[in-house]
């Protein structure tokens, strides 16, 4: 099914969404106006978008929610499966804000969490702005009492999952993880944090098998992609990447008994102004985990500082570094220009 490119009214896009399922399928619309949200972003929206996910999830037919243009003030929202409706289609044309107050979500572990769900698509011209840029400066300020953020969208346990076209703004800590997933299409998103914010990873993926991203910005403090321990057959093609860190495998071996990394493409990707191009990582310990079958392609770096690193002894600030030698055996690595 295709959504991309359609900027049109819901009506509009019911019909289209119809038009491309079969013809006994229905779909049924949930707009969060109608669930007590509030486009000028003066009232909290957290339930209006509950009680539209409720709906949506405990309909028999293929659903789709609509966040209309404006500004939504949302907290902390978990949209939890396991649900009954085969498809949920949330379309996101406004900006969804969160409390200003960097404490109300900083000690929650995520923003906007997906749990258990199957066949939901997030699509939209519309923005997550986490305003995170308080707690960047609370953390830059070296004081102890900082809480370590929410990241802004997180996908857990979920499978056949698309997020396209949407932004995500100054997110408090990674802006998208995917987390325990399946099946997972990251296209034409855009991320946005300055080079200098602490912890604010582009997207990261762990445990995964069958994740796309592509055509993407990804503009940020920390890593641009990250992926961690589990993660199997990644393709990653046309995403820009700077300011940040770059692309990075790991860092691995934080445990002994880890999964390992297999089966990665790296394709097409530019790097502009980053710290690193294309990293592999891992900790100075014995480790179960593995890396291997990765494919660097055709990548661009302009003004990278270490366009490729691989570093088994990693220890950021050189603090608390185990050093010992590294468990982790990687192999079949491929760089090709
Ligand atoms: C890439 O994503 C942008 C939005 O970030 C979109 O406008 C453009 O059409 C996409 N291009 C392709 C080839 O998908
Ligand atoms: C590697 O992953 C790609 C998708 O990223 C998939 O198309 C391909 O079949 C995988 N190869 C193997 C050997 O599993």
């Amino acid at each position: 099914m295709k959504l991309s490119g359609f900027n049109l009214h819901g009506i509009v896009v019911i019909v289209f969404v119809m038009s491309s399922m079969s013809s006994t399928s229905a779909i049924t619309k949930f707009n969060v106006l109608n669930f007590g949200a509030n486009p000028m972003g003066r009232t909290d929206s957290t339930d209006g978008f509950l009680k539209a996910w409720d709906l949506a999830c405990g309909s028999a037919d293929s659903s789709f929610i609509y966040v209309p243009k404006g500004r939504f003030l949302v907290n902390s929202l978990a949209f939890k499966g396991q649900c009954k409706s085969p498809e949920i289609i949330i379309r996101i044309d406004g900006t969804i804000v969160a409390p200003l107050d960097y404490g109300v979500l900083g000690k929650s572990e995520n923003w906007v969490s997906f749990e258990g769900v199957t066949g939901v698509s997030i699509t939209g011209a519309g923005t997550f702005d986490a305003k995170g840029q308080s707690l960047w400066t609370c953390k830059a300020s070296n004081s102890n009492s900082c809480p370590s953020g929410a990241t802004t969208m997180r996908f857990t346990n979920s499978n056949n999952i698309k997020v396209h076209g949407i932004t995500s703004l100054n997110s408090q800590m990674f802006h998208v993880a995917i987390n325990r997933c399946q099946n997972v299409q990251i296209r034409g998103i855009k991320i946005i944090a300055s080079g200098d914010s602490p912890n604010t990873d582009g997207i990261h993926v762990q445990l995964s098998t069958n994740v796309e991203i592509i055509n993407s910005s990804i503009k940020t403090g920390d890593d641009c992609i990250s992926i961690g321990p589990g993660t199997e057959n990644l393709w990653i093609e046309q995403v820009t990447c700077g300011p940040g860190h770059g692309i990075s495998i790991g860092s691995l071996a934080k445990d002994l008994e880890e999964e390992g990394v297999q089966n990665v493409t790296v394709k097409k990707t530019i790097f502009s102004d980053t710290q690193n191009g294309l990293r592999i990582k891992s900790w100075a310990r014995p480790s179960s985990g593995f890396v291997q079958g990765v494919r660097f392609m055709d990548s661009v770096m302009r003004n990278v500082q270490n366009p490729i690193v691989i570093d088994q002894n990693y220890c950021p600030r050189n603090e608390n570094c185990p050093g010992q030698v590294s468990g982790v055996k990687i192999k079949d690595i491929l760089y090709k220009i």
